[in-house]
């Protein structure tokens, strides 16, 4: 990588960030692509975040990714905020115009686009059950309800976060039957067969430690079943699901199509996902 005087800046605000993949990912972009920048993982605690945004401006920076914790916290802080974004109610991309700073959400828009490109899956008229109700479920939620879904179940072991998430929904999009209900065995059982897409956003099952516990068996053999996780690539969950020969999808393929959103974003190029995929299955 030749960094030169004329060199532009991309970068991740997050904290921490140690963990993250995405400068690998947009940096492999970069190369493929020959362009003249960088993408730099920022680790910015709660209390700089202020100061992390002006600095966007102040230096420069083209755009950033903005992870954990800071996807909500950071919208006071931007002058315009995407459609998507206000759906979701939180920010993972700015992009720096003229020093106007813009959020936007591609979460949501990143996994619809990952189910098609890699099972051909399109959520239209489909059943969904989503597994969680947090920060990504919001974003997992908003994708498919915009991509007009039939009916969504929101499994939550808090249950009442899943009604307002499903609340909150219900009056957005009323073409959507949207339910919640618990993520016990006995509550999932009522949802499970008739699921075309049964997702997991629940943090249960990262580094493959526990793991949501769903009546598999109960699948249809028509369904996929997705795990946003990528650390594993393959988790527990999917693994299960899998020796049923049930179709499944990891979360890997969401963390680059949600990337390449951004990446258009910022340079106005598609990333070259194949090879940034390729990469980032060899680097785990
Ligand atoms: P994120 O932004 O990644 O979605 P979050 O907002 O903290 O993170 O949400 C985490 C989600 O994982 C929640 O739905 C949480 O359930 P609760 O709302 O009941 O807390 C869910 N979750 C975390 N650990 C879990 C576990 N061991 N079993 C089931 N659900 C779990």
């Amino acid at each position: 990588m030749n960094i030169s005087g004329t060199t532009r800046v991309l970068g991740i605000f997050g904290c921490p960030v140690s963990h993250t993949l995405s400068p690998l990912m947009h940096n492999t972009a970069i190369e493929a692509l020959g362009l003249d920048m960088v993408y730099m993982p920022f680790e910015v605690k709660p209390d700089n975040l202020a100061d992390a945004v002006n600095a966007i401006r102040a230096l420069n920076i083209v755009g950033v990714n903005i992870t954990i914790p800071h996807k909500k916290s950071i919208i006071p802080f931007l002058d315009e905020i995407s459609n998507d974004a206000k759906l979701i109610g939180a920010v993972n991309t700015i992009v720096n115009r003229k020093g106007k700073l813009i959020g936007h959400n591609t979460d949501g828009g990143g996994y619809i686009k990952s189910l098609g490109s890699e099972l051909g899956f399109n959520v239209k008229g489909k059943n969904v059950l989503i597994l969680g109700a947090g920060g990504a479920a919001r974003a997992i939620a908003a994708g498919i309800a915009k991509g007009g879904a039939c009916r969504i179940v929101i499994a939550n072991r808090t249950v009442e976060r899943g009604m307002s998430l499903a609340d909150g929904f219900r009056s957005l999009f009323r073409d959507v039957e949207i339910i919640a209900t618990g993520i016990k065995e006995k509550s999932l059982m009522r949802y499970v067969p008739d699921a075309d897409l049964i997702v997991n956003t629940t943090s249960a099952g990262m580094n493959d430690k526990g793991g949501v516990k769903v009546p598999l068996k109960a699948v249809s053999t028509n369904a996929v079943v997705s795990d946003i996780i990528y650390k594993p690539r393959i988790t527990k969950f999917l693994r299960n699901a899998d020796k049923l020969g049930i179709r499944t999808h990891s979360g890997l393929g969401m963390l680059v199509e949600q990337g390449a959103l951004s990446f258009k974003l910022w340079t106005g190029y598609d990333m070259p996902k194949d090879i940034v995929y390729k990469k980032l299955a060899r680097k785990r």
